[in-house]
């Protein structure tokens, strides 16, 4: 396994639309274990393939409380199939937005179906932490993010922001 470099806002990279996986392989396996660490070591609670740069339809979550042993998630050409009308709030972060805080209304509990690590189809029915995560990391597959559902004046202060990160950071530098 290894970490990989994450793509950070304003990177166009992150408005990409994923593409399904096509087959539940090896290769795939190994980037979602990668993922996975890329994830914990950041740390965070949810990560999509965009994310670390691969435009996949894949993304993993583990929302185990800190000191409980893991409980790694991964979702495969996940789709929602059904939204709550009861909506809920949740303070959102973004592993491609560090630092930033921001409450995002979203439906409480969804319906979603996708293929687990041994390409099985399966259904979840998620509520609390977890829809909300869900539907994040959905968000990312389509190339949206959780400062598109905030008001537009405090997303163009975020984007102004990391504009001015991004100039003001060393380009980076590929070794071998
Ligand atoms: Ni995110």
């Amino acid at each position: 396994m290894s970490i990989k470099p994450l793509v950070i806002l304003p990177d166009p990279v992150l408005r990409l639309a994923s593409k399904p996986v096509e087959r539940v392989d090896a290769p795939l396996l190994k980037l979602a274990d990668d993922m996975l660490e890329t994830m914990y070591d950041a740390p965070g609670i949810g990560l999509a393939a965009i994310q670390v740069g691969e435009a996949l339809r894949m993304l993993v979550i583990d929302l185990a409380k800190e000191g409980d042993a893991p409980a790694p998630q991964v979702f495969i050409n996940p789709e929602i199939l059904q939204g709550s009308d009861e909506r809920s709030v949740y303070e959102e972060g973004c592993l491609s937005i560090p630092d930033y805080y921001a409450e995002v209304e979203r439906p409480a509990q969804v319906r979603v179906r996708h293929l687990d690590r041994d390409g099985r189809l399966q259904e979840v029915e998620a509520e609390g932490l977890l829809a909300t995560c869900l539907q994040h990391e959905i968000d990312h597959l389509n190339g949206v993010l959780f400062i598109d559902h905030i008001s537009k004046l405090k997303r163009d202060m975020v984007v102004k922001k990391f504009k001015k990160l991004a100039r003001d950071r060393p380009p980076a530098r590929t070794i071998g």
